[in-house]
């Protein structure tokens, strides 16, 4: 007797929770989709009829929640409702670095996972099976067993983890057309049972080829090991970059001669300014974090290296601006190109332009940023978050412009942090016009044509070459 899922809700409406779902309901329209979120903001921008109103921009998203929205998926506040309804529970909260107490700095903060649980226990009525969507510590599936099975009404739980996969910018193509899809569950009876109800679920529109089944710990733990190696790709090519800026090697033609052996691969060597991201850093820490409890020091040290290497490519470009700029860049002018962690989101959460431009505000130097995506109240709430100094003091150093040339204006140099395509279209002739001289371009991304740009009298740095 298989269980054909008929309702599903989603704890969590965020940049993970929002387009799952919207794409799982999508996908199956005989299923109802309820998306659930504390943040009554979140949850009404989500519900808002114009579609530009969405809280994430994410290409193509709008069409998908055009199509299921008011259909089979739904956003609400009203959580224990929806708990109630649903026979599929999946957990999509924030897990954040803890910020106080035991493994502060490091460990991934359970607090909102454990609540979850606790607010399933209570108002489950009948028999659930929860889905781990958060990323997660390996061994958590045990803790959230242990809050259902010891406070809940005597329902059976069942649980699973199904970790996401899916990078920003990209949220859309990747939830239709994922490499692999992850099922971590019980290897019993009735957690095989919940496992095939998940793979049915995806079966919609993922070839059964695709949808791994595994252990639960496997499962968890797979997900931390996927973005330690993705953030480990960055960290060895930005290493090299340095070596390649001391040897007159080319840090592009490297990576494109290592990634042609197919043992290595061409992915993920874009030398940059840094990763950032809301969760490299936080994984990878996580990951230290439980191999450090475990007492395994040498493999806690060996991750570490990741993200020492990831600070010291940030420092090191804004570094090189100041030394660049005549060892002052004290009341300067320094305009940013981009202040999003990549291209083709909103998202700004530990962005290496967060810490480049606390840097040069540290040396005084007065920045402007334009980012097609990012609002001024954002990048405030940014660079506040670091407690470098006061809000008004944060106010004074750094500025937005929402006009690309009216942010260039005037300045002495130009940092590309983002690797927006527009920037590559921009008229840089009459930017050079309009800037204090000589006109300098640091490129942390490599995406400006750094021979059209010395021909027109611009001096140049990139990453690696
Ligand atoms: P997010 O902060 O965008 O969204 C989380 C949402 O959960 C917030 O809107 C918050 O209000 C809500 N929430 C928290 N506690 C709640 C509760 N008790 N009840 C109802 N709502 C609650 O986070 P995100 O980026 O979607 O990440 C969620 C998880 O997915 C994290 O564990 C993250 O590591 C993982 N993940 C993220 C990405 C990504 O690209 N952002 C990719 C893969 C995995
Ligand atoms: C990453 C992973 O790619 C996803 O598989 C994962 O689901 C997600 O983390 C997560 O768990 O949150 P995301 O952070 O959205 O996705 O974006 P990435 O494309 O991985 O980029 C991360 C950072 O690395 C960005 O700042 C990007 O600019 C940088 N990067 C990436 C490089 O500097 N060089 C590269 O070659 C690739």
């Amino acid at each position: 007797n298989q269980q054909k899922i008929k309702s599903i809700c989603c704890i969590g409406a965020g940049y993970v929770g929002g387009p799952t779902m919207a794409v799982m309901a999508q996908r199956n329209p005989d299923i109802k989709v309820t998306v659930v979120d504390l943040n009554k903001q979140r949850i009404a921008d989500w519900n808002d009829a114009d579609l530009s109103k969405l809280p994430i921009f994410e290409p193509g998203l709008d069409q998908v929640v055009e199509e299921a929205r008011g259909r089979n998926l739904f956003f609400s506040t009203e959580v224990d409702q929806a708990i109630q309804e649903a026979e599929m529970i999946f957990i999509s909260v924030n897990t954040p670095t803890k910020t106080y107490g035991k493994g502060k700095g490091m460990a991934a903060d359970l607090k909102y996972i454990e609540l979850c649980a606790r607010q399933i226990a209570e108002v489950a009525t009948t028999d659930k099976i929860i889905v781990e969507k958060s990323t997660l510590p390996v061994k958590t599936a045990q803790a959230i067993k242990s809050i259902l099975d010891h406070t809940g009404n005597g329902v059976k739980f069942q649980i699973l983890s199904n970790p996401e996969f899916l990078a920003e910018g990209t949220a859309m193509t990747d939830l239709a057309n994922p490499d692999r899809v992850l099922i971590g569950g019980e290897q019993t009876l009735e957690g095989k049972k919940a496992i095939q109800a998940l793979v049915d679920v995806y079966a919609t529109w993922v070839a059964k080829s695709q949808i791994l089944t595994t252990n639960i710990w496997s499962s968890e733990l797979s997900k931390l090991v996927a973005n330690a190696f993705l953030a480990q790709r960055v960290s060895s090519i930005n290493a090299i970059s340095e070596l390649c800026e001391a040897t007159e090697a080319n840090v592009e033609e490297v990576a494109k001669a290592i990634g042609m052996d197919s043992r290595i691969g061409p992915k993920f060597l874009k030398a940059s300014v840094g990763f950032g991201g809301s969760c490299f850093q936080k994984d990878i820490l996580n990951l230290v974090y439980i191999a450090k409890s475990l007492g395994l020091n040498q493999v806690a040290d060996y991750w570490e290296q990741v993200i020492l290497m990831n600070n010291h490519q940030r420092n090191r470009f804004a570094n090189n601006i100041v030394s660049t700029l005549y060892n002052t860049v004290s009341g300067k002018k320094i305009a940013f190109l981009g202040w999003a962690f990549k291209k083709d989101t909103n998202d700004t959460r530990e962005s290496a332009a967060i810490y480049v431009a606390d840097r040069l505000m540290d040396e005084r130097a007065q920045i402007t940023v334009y980012d097609p995506k990012v609002t001024a109240t954002q990048m405030q709430g940014d660079i506040n978050y670091l407690n470098t100094r006061s809000e008004s003091e944060n106010k004074q150093y750094l500025e937005t412009e929402t006009d690309p040339y009216k942010a260039l204006e005037g300045a002495h140099a130009i940092a590309v942090l983002t690797e927006w395509d527009e920037f590559k279209t921009y008229n840089w002739q009459t930017i050079y016009n309009n800037m204090s001289k000589p006109a300098f371009v640091f490129d942390g991304r490599n995406v400006l044509d750094k021979v059209e740009l010395e021909k027109i009298g611009f001096i140049v740095q990139s990453i690696g070459k």
